[in-house]
């Protein structure tokens, strides 16, 4: 196990009714940025429940709502202008993933003199940041709990993470009830995103870290468990409990610190998002399978990993080699059969092949240092082959 250092300063607040919470607020100020999306939380009345809680606490507002799913940076630097123009105080994300990672980067951008895709680029540059806030709605990508945030900017076909302690929430409201609105497409696409995330963190070179992959195989039995259940009936609580509590474990630190590689899936698919604008977890189930067959073809001393994951995520038993195979077909029946989710890159609209080559030049940088490293060669076969 390496050394690490495990800092999380979020407080949380988890189950049902704890909206109140959003009185502590007052902690940082009087004028808060309300940030939202396309209008789910209006949908689900949680808006209203949230605006009378802020006035009652003598909160002033100012919003910005439509932040869009893949947050464009256009979004952020009118939240940051925002909040330069009217002396906010703290930034208060109510939504998903991308509407807390846009109000992360509007909170750093409020506190910068550039243009925030500075910060995009570069989160070294995040040298301050408003506060920020969140309550979340949907269980997926863990920004409730972490430094990330990922930003698009479209009319480059860029995507980029970047992050920050200094914007890590101050404090998040989890409640499950919150996710029972979110689409079936939205639901698995959040439970593959996790195990994504939960996956980034297991298939490691760094020996000794047997805490943190007994860890992570919990999380990834929990979203084995619980997915399907959230699918077929989303009020069912102990699903949607399960899985929000997983979202944030699942890359909050807990599983990769003493335990930490280079991801490699999620640059590939942050490639598909920036070219063509498809759903994050959508575009992970897709590659997943992929590069896990094409990892042990490629190279054969990986193969005792995804018999370990074979053994005690799916409880397969046998040789190695066959483990490690039905492991990799359990993953792909799971994201294509159970949870019905599109299964190569022409159900989502990829249509042609054009951009491969570019697109494989970026993501074989961002692999450096995972797994395996991979090549743009390689990049370019896993597109080929989930094409
Ligand atoms: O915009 P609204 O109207 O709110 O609708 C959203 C959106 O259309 C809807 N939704 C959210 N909560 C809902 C709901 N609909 C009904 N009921 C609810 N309770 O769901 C749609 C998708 O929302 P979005 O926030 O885009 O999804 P998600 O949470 O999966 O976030 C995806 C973004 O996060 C990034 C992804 O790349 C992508 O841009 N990631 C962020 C990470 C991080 N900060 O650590 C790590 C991840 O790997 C990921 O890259
Ligand atoms: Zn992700």
């Amino acid at each position: 196990m390496n050394n690490f250092t495990y800092y999380v300063p979020t407080r949380i607040h988890f189950g049902k009714k704890q909206l109140g919470h959003l009185v502590e607020l007052r902690q940082s100020g009087t004028k808060a940025l309300l940030v939202y999306g396309g209008g789910s939380i209006k949908r689900s009345g949680l808006y209203d429940q949230a605006i009378q809680i802020l006035v009652d606490s003598g909160i002033s507002i100012v919003e910005l709502s439509g932040v869009e799913p893949n947050p464009r940076i256009e979004s952020v630097r009118a939240g940051a202008a925002l909040c330069k123009e009217n002396g906010i105080e703290m930034v208060l994300a109510i939504g998903g993933g991308s509407v807390i990672d846009c109000a992360k980067i509007i909170a750093a951008g409020a506190c910068y003199g550039g243009d925030p895709w500075d910060l995009v680029l570069d989160g070294g540059k995040i040298q301050k940041a408003l506060p920020v806030y969140a309550v979340l709605t949907l269980a997926a990508t863990g920004s409730e709990m972490d430094q990330f945030a990922v930003i698009s900017d479209l009319s480059k076909n860029e995507k980029w993470g970047t992050g920050s302690d200094m914007v890590k929430p101050v404090m998040s409201i989890l409640d499950p009830t919150y996710t029972f609105t979110v689409s079936k497409k939205q639901t698995v696409a959040g439970t593959a995103d996790m195990m994504s995330h939960t996956f980034e963190n297991y298939f490691t070179n760094v020996s000794g870290a047997t805490l943190q992959g007994y860890l992570c195989e919990a999380v990834l039995k929990t979203c084995i468990q619980y997915g399907p259940i959230a699918l077929e009936d989303p009020e069912h609580y102990e699903a949607r409990a399960n899985l929000m509590w997983a979202s944030s474990l699942a890359i909050n630190g807990l599983l990769s610190g003493g335990a930490e590689v280079g991801w490699c899936v999620h640059p590939m698919e942050h490639e598909l998002s920036a070219f063509y604008d498809i759903t994050h977890g959508e575009g992970l189930a897709i590659l997943t399978p992929v590069w896990m067959r094409y990892v042990l073809e490629k190279d054969p001393s990986k193969t005792a990993k995804f018999a370990v994951y074979g053994r005690n995520v799916w409880g397969l038993s046998g040789d190695d080699a066959y483990v490690a195979k039905t492991a990799i077909d359990k993953t792909a029946e799971f994201f294509f059969q159970t949870m019905h989710m599109p299964n190569n890159l022409r159900a989502v609209g990829i249509t042609e092949k054009t951009n491969f080559e570019v697109m494989a030049d970026k993501a074989a940088v961002g692999s450096e240092g995972s797994f395996i490293p991979l090549t743009k060669d390689d990049v370019l076969s896993i597109f080929e082959a989930a094409f």
